[in-house]
């Protein structure tokens, strides 16, 4: 396949085909058909200042941007930038903003999220507003003369809120913003915002796209030349970019992400569908099931409705850690997106730092279990659940 990702194989390959072609051809000297890891850092030059593409590994390396056109050709982009981290994607994005800008945003974003929007870009004169992203008057209402981003996630976590990307999209360009979506819990082979209006997309590709749980990884998708330049300059002068190991390792991630998500849906709906039944479940957070607020607005923008779920149980914070210690499949741990099931407490874990009565008002309960749901089978992923509650809370 062709690496530039503005050539026709968008129209020529579905997204499975795509996952595990785009950006990466034979090698042409050797024939190896996986891109190889150029551990390198530096790049022969034919005469001063004429490389052949390369020049140092910071600024490009052929691993990396077999990485980049791959990713770029999952959400439909022109352009992709791979960085060491999401933090690290998500900090590049906020390099575009000046001191007095305002930047509007969602009221349950992922931690790390917050904590750069407060704990690093205040302290540089860029005000954030937080709103609840699914209440679109809310947004408006938050915009003012200097809103140059409206930045937000859907689903969200822990709660899966699903945020009308369209309908957001419009807010911000209606008052002259970028529009940039974490779509890390989602992914390209469930959601595309770039189709949907966005202007940028943002991942963590330590999650699903890499999805074994063993790299970090970070990238920036658009359609803009001028942003991705912007991105490509920062990769150059910040330098927070991945090594070629850990590109090489998403590269071998993106291949199985199409199997791997329809599975991670499928264990998802049967839990959801399970816990919904539950006596000792008071509430199901899982945008698939008909109960959900944002469930019309999902199906209307998701092709499927992911692997993440939270539910409420009716117990209190020791009996409900309780439960979330006793599994055996599932494995108590923060992150999410890997092949193995997870499960965390989000109230003394990734979100113990919020107080708790702003924690209880924001529907983060002592008794609120959030779960990876991983690609193991169902019925093991389900008895493991019943076994936790029945010995925890009986
Ligand atoms: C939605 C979301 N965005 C961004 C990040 C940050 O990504 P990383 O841990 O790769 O820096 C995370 C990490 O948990 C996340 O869940």
């Amino acid at each position: 396949m062709d690496d530039d990702p503005a050539s026709d194989e968008h129209e020529r390959f579905r997204f499975e085909t795509r996952s595990i072609h785009a950006g990466q051809e034979p090698d042409a000297d050797t024939g190896a058909l996986m891109t190889p890891i150029h551990a390198n850092s530096t790049y022969e030059q034919d005469a001063p200042g004429e490389h052949r593409g390369y020049e140092y590994s910071r600024t490009g390396n052929p691993t990396r941007t077999d990485l980049e056109a791959n990713l770029a050709s999952l959400e439909d982009a022109e352009y992709g930038r791979a960085f060491a981290s999401g933090m690290a994607s998500i900090n590049t994005v906020l390099n575009l903003l000046d001191s007095g800008d305002h930047v509007v945003t969602g009221n349950d974003v992922y931690g790390g999220t917050h904590r750069i929007f407060t704990q690093v870009y205040e302290d540089y004169d860029i005000d954030f507003t937080f709103v609840d992203m699914t209440d679109l008057d809310a947004i408006e209402a938050a915009f003012r003369e200097e809103t140059e981003l409206l930045w937000l996630e859907t689903p969200t976590n822990p709660l899966m809120s699903i945020v009308d990307i369209e309908g957001a999209a419009e807010i911000a360009h209606a008052h002259g913003a970028l529009c940039a979506i974490d779509n890390t819990f989602a992914t390209p082979y469930l959601q595309r915002p770039l189709e949907l209006g966005a202007d940028i997309v943002s991942h963590s590709l330590t999650k699903y796209l890499g999805g074994h749980s063993d790299v970090v990884g970070g990238a920036l998708l658009t359609n803009d030349e001028e942003l991705d330049e912007r991105f490509g300059f920062y990769q150059n002068a910040v330098g927070a970019t991945p090594g070629p190991f850990e590109s090489f390792l998403v590269l071998r991630g993106t291949k199985t992400l199409p199997v791997r998500m329809d599975r991670h849906c499928e264990n998802a709906r049967q839990i959801a569908d399970w816990l919904a039944d539950h006596p000792d479940v008071d509430r199901v957070y899982y945008p698939g099931l008909d109960s959900h607020p944002g469930h019309e607005i999902a199906r209307e923008q998701m092709d499927d409705f992911g692997g993440m779920l939270s539910f409420e149980l009716d117990a209190s914070l020791e009996d409900t850690s309780e439960v979330v210690s006793n599994t055996e499949v599932f494995t108590l741990a923060e992150s999410l997106g890997g092949v193995e099931s997870l499960i965390e407490q989000p109230a003394p874990m990734t979100h113990a730092a919020i107080p708790r009565e702003e924690r209880l008002e924001a529907g983060l309960t002592d008794g609120l279990v959030r779960v990876s749901v991983g690609i193991e089978h169902a019925e093991d992923l389900i008895a493991d659940l019943e076994t936790a509650i029945e010995s925890a809370l009986h």
